[in-house]
């Protein structure tokens, strides 16, 4: 939620490095952008309502001699997507662009706007800025800066420079991401590593008040009452490849394409066959703990969570372990009963939505065990969980999250087999799993190159206003993303329902004009779901079912149906989902929407 990059270096090519750093973070907001570069002493400022290559139009030909810039792609929290709202923010000579939520800024403003400051924005942002230059008037920008930062509470990553002094950046983070890259040359401060990785793979990762502090080509890191820290350098391993288009028309259809290689990935070294067991790493150093467990809670956030409800089904049905899954957002406000006995495992593809973190601290602090189901290597829910898997799916783009999904399902499976193994699932069980999830990359492409065929489906219905999306237990989770993904990037009213449940209310709505997705894979509850079938054809409701390849009643009763190849039942959402994917994304597309940078939404979402 909102990108930020910041770069200080001998090479005058800072421009471009903002630029590149910036369209490499657009998928973290994309309602302004701007930037701040100084050249001989001076500050050019270029601000502009929309994508980055808007704000390119706005500055025409690219800036030359930019040794100190900083940069911002904005997600709109506090006011609304206008120019006098977009980054950087200026007080005087200082020169910032936010990442966060300034909590006590109305506040703050009164007090500044009393002392004579004058705020052209409506953003809690500027009053940082403020608050800096204030303080700048009796101390040097580090000890303003510092001061600055001790009236600010909430959540930042800041990149702060001066026009006094042009071979200093300073950058300080607290509950929002931010990585600094070191160069040989040059250092670049980011959001995330997306915007580094084709300049250098070391990094420094921020944690929550750090400040980093770049003078005459050397950096310190301090706490933020300016006590110097030691911190360990990374490097990182990101195929700067993976994050391009590479010929497809959105990141969104490349990376449903990737799905098999995806689930490849997050399987590759984990599983033992001949045992029936999985290897899960990163779970080593809690391994003799994670026996003891006799309770899951998972905490997630939007598709993640639906990636939740399905672990639900697989960990109670197979490991025996009762599980329970929860809105990051409410766990926290909740008084959640932790005990030594419980794991709670975080699934987050970006690792560092707010409110998972947040979920995940709140179980430290209780002391109970934190783990981590997480795509992006070294971020922070990555960092602060005790133990964890990565997905290992490589950078996901796309707003609306799809083969971050399917490996989060993978996962899932594994670790159903690693617990259950733990405790009575049989070498015979375990093997039937992996054996399976194993076919699963196969069946992926067998449906995705069912493409036209699902194109034509979304050009028959993409006029609906309202969808349904049915599913029953597996499959419940599935109905529930696959109406997230249609609401996301076509912006047709849909709402997901467990199929059981339509009877009780929902039913209402159905007519003619109002259709049905329906999950009715041929699974052990496949008679419940054709019944949900007939009692929306008998009220005129048109039906698009999505059912196992082989099974005949569905194509008599449905109007439209989709295939999937068979599987184990509690495999059967990781081949579900696939098409309901590539319905979202054909009907967002026929009616002419840009599905990578859906409107209002974020991909990161770094505030609460
Ligand atoms: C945002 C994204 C969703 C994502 C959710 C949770 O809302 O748009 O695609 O599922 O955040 O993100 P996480 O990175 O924690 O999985």
């Amino acid at each position: 939620m909102c990108g930020i990059v910041g770069y200080i270096g001998k090479k005058t090519h800072g421009y471009d490095v903002l630029v590149d750093g910036l369209k490499r973070l657009e998928y973290r907001g994309y309602d302004s952008a701007g930037i701040c570069v100084m050249t001989d002493k001076k500050t050019k400022t270029f601000r502009s309502v929309g994508t980055v290559a808007r704000l390119e139009e706005k500055v025409g030909t690219p800036i030359d001699g930019v040794r100190v810039g900083i940069a911002h792609t904005r997600w709109a929290t506090h006011g609304k997507p206008r120019v006098k709202n977009a980054h950087p923010h200026s007080s005087g000579k200082i020169h910032l662009v936010h990442n966060g939520i300034i909590e006590n800024y109305q506040q703050l403003k009164k007090e500044l706007i009393a002392a004579g400051y004058t705020f052209t924005s409506e953003t809690d942002s500027e009053v940082v800025a403020h608050l800096i230059a204030r303080e700048n008037k009796k101390h040097d920008f580090a000890e303003a800066m510092y001061r600055a930062l001790g009236r600010v509470v909430g959540a930042y990553a800041l990149v702060i420079l001066h026009e006094d002094y042009p071979d200093t950046l300073i950058a300080a983070r607290n509950s929002s991401p931010l990585i600094v890259g070191i160069g040989k040359d040059a250092y670049i401060v980011a959001s995330d590593a997306s915007a580094i990785v084709s300049h250098t793979d070391r990094v420094v990762y921020l944690d929550d008040g750090e400040v980093m502090m770049v003078h005459d080509g050397a950096y310190t890191i301090t706490n933020l009452r300016g006590r110097k820290k030691t911190k360990k350098t990374h490097t990182i391993d990101v195929d700067t490849q993976k994050a391009e288009r590479s010929g497809y028309a959105h990141f969104m259809l490349k990376e449903m394409h990737e799905q098999p290689h995806a689930i490849e990935d997050a399987m590759r070294g984990r599983i033992i066959l001949a045992d029936g067991m999985a290897r899960l790493g990163g779970l080593n150093s809690v391994e003799k703990r994670l026996r003891t467990i006799k309770r899951i809670v998972i905490v997630s956030c939007g598709t993640s969570y639906h990636a939740g409800l399905v672990g639900e089904y697989m960990l109670e049905e197979y490991a025996g372990i009762p599980t329970e899954v929860e809105w990051a957002s409410e766990f926290r406000y909740r008084k959640p009963l932790i005990d030594a006995h419980t794991a709670v495992i975080a699934i987050s593809q970006s690792g560092e939505t707010a409110d998972t973190r947040a979920a995940v601290r709140e179980v430290k602090q209780k002391g109970g065990l934190a783990l981590g189901i997480v795509n992006a290597v070294g971020s922070t829910i990555a960092r602060e969980t005790d133990a964890g898997v990565y997905n290992h799916a490589g950078p996901e783009i796309g707003v609306a999250s799809t083969k971050a999904f399917t490996s989060q399902l993978a996962i899932l499976t594994l670790l159903t087999v690693y617990l259950g193994r733990q405790r009575n699932m049989s070498m015979t069980m375990g093997k039937r799993i992996l054996s399976e999830l194993r076919k699963t990359p196969q069946a992926m492409t067998h449906i995705l190159a069912q493409h036209d065929a699902i194109k034509k489906i979304a050009k028959k219905y993409a006029n609906a206003t309202s969808m349904f999306y049915l599913g029953r237990k597996y499959n419940f989770p599935i109905a529930l993303e696959g109406a997230l993904k249609m609401k996301e990037i076509s912006y047709i009213h849909t709402e997901g329902y467990a199929s059981g449940e339509m009877k009780h209310g929902p039913i209402a709505l159905i007519d003619k004009d109002f259709p049905s997705v329906i999950l009715a894979p041929k699974d052990s509850v496949y008679d419940k779901t054709l019944s949900a079938i007939e009692e929306i054809k008998a009220r005129s409701g048109k039906v698009i079912a999505l059912t196992t390849h082989g099974t005949k009643q569905v194509e008599k009763i449905a109007d439209d149906v989709i295939y999937i190849p068979k599987t184990l039942e509690l495999l059967t959402p990781l081949l579900a989902v696939v098409p309901l994917q590539l319905l979202a994304y054909y009907t967002g597309v026929i009616k002419g929407y840009d599905v990578d940078k859906p409107r209002n939404l974020a991909k990161s979402v770094t505030v609460e």
